[in-house]
């Protein structure tokens, strides 16, 4: 059978890529496996381009891990999805902790983004990560409750003043769905790009239930598209409650299959990146209690049937 990614490539897609996180560098048939181009040609470094790993002092900038999965991205020949710029999560406490004027932080946004965008240039990056409720309101985080929207378009322009080459997404999870969570988000873009903010693309993370794959994701992909946007499936993994039967592995296939069909069938949707490949280093059971084997392969590094999956849907 042949690789993930070469799959992607016939289907006309620019990559089909993995998250992958420093701790697990040591583990070298996962890196081994992780450095497979026939399987992945895009990488996603899971958690340190965050904002605690970059920026942890104000002013002050670590490159150090998100560096050590570029050139890791680099001597295997994949792409690199810079992950991410604002966020309410894994903030360093002189972000969360000061009481800002809106100017201000509006200045600290555009800065961060900026520098490390510029700092990683040429690449795709999620610029803003899950700015909505599932409600389709927008989250309460301290950017948002001192800038309003604001913050948004500060963070895309300051990443496109820094790297014109960059792409520059608006991720979250639960856009799959469509509803009032993915209409918000089409709002947005539409806004932005009426007020000539640059936004490149929609991120729909893709983290999934087995049996609860939404049947009318192509259209959900297409309604974005259709705004002038591309967009790409970044976060994929298609969780079960445990324990894993044979049954729970084959709707997993299907599922996989069905997600990346609705991938290749959009023009704009330009690939798939797997919030880790294997079992073994998925956040899922750490964050869903009692659910797990969301990868496509398992904790030993053997490919599941959903594996074959992926392949037959591109
Ligand atoms: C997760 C990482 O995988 C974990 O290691 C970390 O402890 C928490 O964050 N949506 C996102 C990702 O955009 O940044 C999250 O990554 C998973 C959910």
């Amino acid at each position: 059978t042949i690789g993930l990614a070469v799959a992607a490539k016939a289907a006309g897609k620019l990559y089909f890529g993995s998250a992958t996180d420093n701790p697990e560098l040591t583990d070298l048939p996962y890196v081994a496996g992780l450095s497979n181009a026939s399987d992945f040609l895009q990488l996603t470094p899971g958690n340190s381009m965050k904002w605690d790993a970059t920026e942890p002092t104000q002013g002050t900038f670590t490159f150090d891990g998100g560096e050590q999965i570029v050139q890791l991205a680099q001597k295997n020949g994949q792409l690199i999805r810079g992950h991410n710029c604002v966020w309410y999560n894994q903030l360093p406490n002189w972000v969360t902790s000061t009481s800002w004027d809106n100017a201000t932080l509006l200045e600290v946004v555009a800065n961060h983004c900026g520098t490390i965008v510029g700092h990683w240039a040429g690449q795709i990056w999620d610029i803003i990560n899950e700015p909505f409720n599932d409600d389709g309101t927008w989250r309460q985080d301290v950017f948002y409750n001192v800038t309003g929207e604001a913050f948004v378009a500060a963070a895309l322009q300051a990443a496109r003043d820094a790297d014109p080459d960059a792409k520059l997404y608006i991720n979250d999870y639960n856009l799959e769905y469509g509803g009032a969570k993915a209409q918000s988000m089409a709002n947005l873009v539409s806004s932005l790009k009426a007020q000539g903010v640059p936004v490149d693309g929609v991120g729909l993370q893709g983290h999934l239930l087995v049996g609860g794959v939404p049947g009318n994701l192509q259209s959900i992909l297409e309604s974005f598209t259709a705004l002038g946007v591309e967009v790409a499936i970044t976060e994929l993994d298609i969780r079960m409650t445990l324990p894993v039967t044979d049954a729970l592995l084959e709707q997993q296939k299907a599922d996989y299959q069905s997600v990346i069909s609705a991938c290749k069938n959009v023009s704009g949707c330009i690939g798939v990146t797997v919030w880790d490949y294997t079992d073994k280093y998925s956040w899922v059971p750490s964050t869903f209690s009692g659910q797990g084997a969301a990868c496509p392969w398992d904790e030993n590094l053997i490919k599941k049937p959903a594996y074959d999956g992926i392949v037959s849907g591109f």
